[in-house]
């Protein structure tokens, strides 16, 4: 007996000198309105939740796993990984639910009250505060809210240096995530930006409405048609794998479309094959996503009617196309609760949503959605958004985890789309950053756009008919109403794709800025990747016919296209194109784009940056030319 138990103590002792204590995480200020009120009694039971890291999720492994199954000189190329089989990699190994519960019990708490969830994501014991308190070596405390709500948090807390690289997170902390009442004053928080038209989002913009329609392709300078997008970019092409192939469309709730504005649309625009009169896209409702029709306008529903109306045309009537329409009425929803609907371990991983940027389901209000959607969908074959937030509205942390997300949703063959913004080197809003970090429309420092710089996604940015150009003439990028979103990341760093057409931009065409002003170490991912026309687009929108501008508009078209590509290949036997960025850069692709060489995307008070031959960050490879996309594509395995 006493040999054995001065053996355990030497091994605790052991331990203890092995791996000093270190600090996991610290809040630098209490959120406003929140006061402390007392030590939290020893006695009381906290649902005590250790989130695991995910392995293989730093930025060079994704990028070597994506390559292999993604690079069209992978032997591999093509061969996506099944979803089983993404959720098995960047699991949590073993030996850090091994880890992470020796250590719990080694600290005194017997292994039976501590259980591990069923994708090992997590840890989770309820423990006294005593015990809490003793296992990250801190204090915990009762807060209380203006509005008299409480909330249990610390300052700070330690873990052994051990146990640190397998925990990503510890709840309850330092988090203040209580869900406040939604409408308090207090809680203008950001997370519902994105069904909100006008903040946090890349908004087509309207001008005037059309009374005619005029003759399509000889107008495509004043009105651009799907005729005159099929003209500019080649773009012929009847489906044939119809429901085996996939094409999804997110909008954000109360975003919503009209369906009386698409049969408009399709009654004075006819596609290839079968009329649209009548067709609607397959509802894929996430988190309570609802298309209403309690408010009307273009805000409401400009940018839902844009991306249908011209999606559903350009992929025709054999094709479905999926809306992932996200977000309840009351919430509202955030591009992570679309990630979550898509991937079921995504919900929870790293601590899960971020309550000052996502909505939180379960919507816990009269009339919100009560579920919390993980998992529901199986992703379409191209998704393509025309939402967008400013970098700097988000931390790197969470751009980072969302990020690796797009680049799983490559792993299992998808393409994913985003409109790059309409503000040139400016982010929404006309937003420049400056040196303190903080965002105003004086500021000096370009301001990319995100998920855009995530280099796991395809980003789109807006060309247009020059004014009195004839369809068959080069385009430029955008400059009317709205500019080409683009730039270089403050936060991502260059993926190989993108390495050798960056260093000869900077070296042929440096651009006339400060270091100071972007990042021009040639070492930070740029964007756009693709540019599609963005100018004139004439749409059905409440019962009339109007003109929009905007990369929200470049967005779908494009992915149009790449879901017509899947088609031939899917009709032959072929996987899906999924991440097309090593694709689009290789030099066998050199000739698939049309160049644009003209014009530039300003903001921040300068010009932006300049057109060029070969990638510039306006317009990054050029416009698709559909035939020969078409031809290499179906060259690859
Ligand atoms: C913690 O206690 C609650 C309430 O008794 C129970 O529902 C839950 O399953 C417990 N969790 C763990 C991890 O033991
Ligand atoms: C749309 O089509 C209808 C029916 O063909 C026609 O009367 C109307 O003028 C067209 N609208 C425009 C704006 O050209
Ligand atoms: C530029 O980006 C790279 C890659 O993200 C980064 O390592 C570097 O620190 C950045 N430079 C500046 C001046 O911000
Ligand atoms: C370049 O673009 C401008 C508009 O941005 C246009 O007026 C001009 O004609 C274009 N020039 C060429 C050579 O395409």
């Amino acid at each position: 007996m006493l040999a054995l138990f001065s053996l355990a103590l030497a091994a605790v002792v052991a331990a203890q000198t092995l791996s000093p204590s270190v600090q996991h995480a610290k809040r630098s200020q209490l959120p406003s309105g929140w006061s402390r009120v007392r030590r939290h009694a020893p006695d009381a039971v906290l649902p005590l939740r250790f989130g695991l890291a995910q392995p293989n999720i730093d930025f060079n492994t994704l990028e070597e796993l994506l390559n292999d199954v993604s690079h069209p000189e992978s032997p591999n190329y093509g061969n996506h990984w099944t979803a089983t089989r993404v959720a098995e990699h960047f699991a949590p190994s073993d030996e850090a639910v091994h880890a992470v519960t020796s250590w719990i019990s080694e600290n005194g708490v017997p292994r039976g009250r501590v259980h591990v969830s069923k994708t090992k994501g997590w840890i989770m014991l309820n423990a006294t505060v005593a015990e809490a308190e003793a296992l990250l070596n801190t204090q915990y405390h009762v807060y209380e809210h203006d509005s008299g709500k409480q909330h249990v948090a610390c300052d700070a807390y330690n873990l052994p240096a051990h146990i640190v690289p397998h925990v990503e997170v510890v709840t309850p902390s330092i988090d203040f995530n209580a869900i406040l009442s939604k409408r308090s004053s207090s809680s203008t928080s950001t997370h519902i930006k994105l069904g909100q038209p006008g903040t946090g989002t890349v908004n087509p913009k309207l001008t005037k409405s059309v009374s005619t329609i005029l003759h399509e392709l000889e107008n495509c300078n004043t009105q651009i048609t799907p005729a005159c997008l099929r003209a500019l970019y080649g773009f012929l092409y009847a489906p044939l794998a119809g429901s085996k192939n996939s094409y999804g469309i997110v909008e954000y709730t109360p975003q919503a479309y009209r369906p009386a504005d698409l049969d408009m649309f399709a009654t004075n625009f006819s596609s290839i094959g079968k009329t649209l009169i009548g067709a609607r896209p397959v509802l894929a409702s996430i988190d309570g996503g609802v298309v209403q029709d309690i408010s009307e306008s273009f805000d409401f529903n400009g940018e839902s009617n844009l991306d249908l109306e011209y999606a559903m045309n350009l992929v025709t009537a054999q094709q479905p196309v999926t809306l992932y329409q996200v977000g309840d009425l009351e919430m509202g929803a955030s591009f992570n609760n679309l990630l979550d609907a898509l991937d079921g371990s995504f919900c929870t991983f790293e601590g899960g949503d971020d309550p000052t940027n996502d909505g939180i389901y379960p919507d816990n209000v009269a009339g919100g959605y009560q579920k919390d959607d993980c998992g529901i969908i199986k992703p379409a074959n191209v998704i393509s958004t025309s939402y967008g937030y400013n970098e700097a509205d988000l931390s790197p942390a969470y751009t980072a985890r969302q990020c690796a997300e797009y680049a799983k949703l490559g792993l299992l063959g998808v393409t994913v789309i985003y409109s790059s913004g309409d503000n040139g080197v400016s982010g929404n809003g006309g937003l420049c950053l400056n040196p303190d970090g903080t965002q105003t429309t004086d500021g000096k420092i370009f301001n990319p756009s995100f998920p855009s710089t995530c280099p796991f996604v395809t980003s789109i940015g807006a060309t247009q008919v020059n004014p009195g150009a004839k369809v068959t003439d080069p385009e430029s990028a955008c400059n009317q109403v709205i500019f080409s979103g683009g730039g270089f990341s403050n936060y991502f760093p260059i993926p190989d794709y993108q390495k050798a057409v960056v260093a000869s931009y900077l070296k042929n065409s440096p651009p006339p800025y400060a270091s100071t002003v972007f990042n021009s170490t040639g070492l930070s991912r740029t964007y756009p990747d693709l540019a599609a026309n963005g100018a004139n687009y004439v749409i059905a929108i409440d019962g009339q016919f109007g003109l929009v501008f905007g990369t929200s508009a470049s967005a779908p078209v494009v992915g149009a296209m790449l879901t017509m590509i899947n088609d031939a290949r899917i009709t032959i036997g072929k996987t899906p194109i999924g991440f097309i960025n090593p694709t689009i850069y290789s030099p066998a692709f050199r000739g698939a784009f049309n160049d644009i060489t003209n014009g530039t995307n300003p903001g921040c008070g300068t010009s932006g940056f300049y057109t060029a031959k070969g990638y510039d960050p306006v317009t990054g490879l050029g416009t698709p030319n559909f035939p020969r996309l078409l031809a290499e594509w179906l060259l690859l395995k």
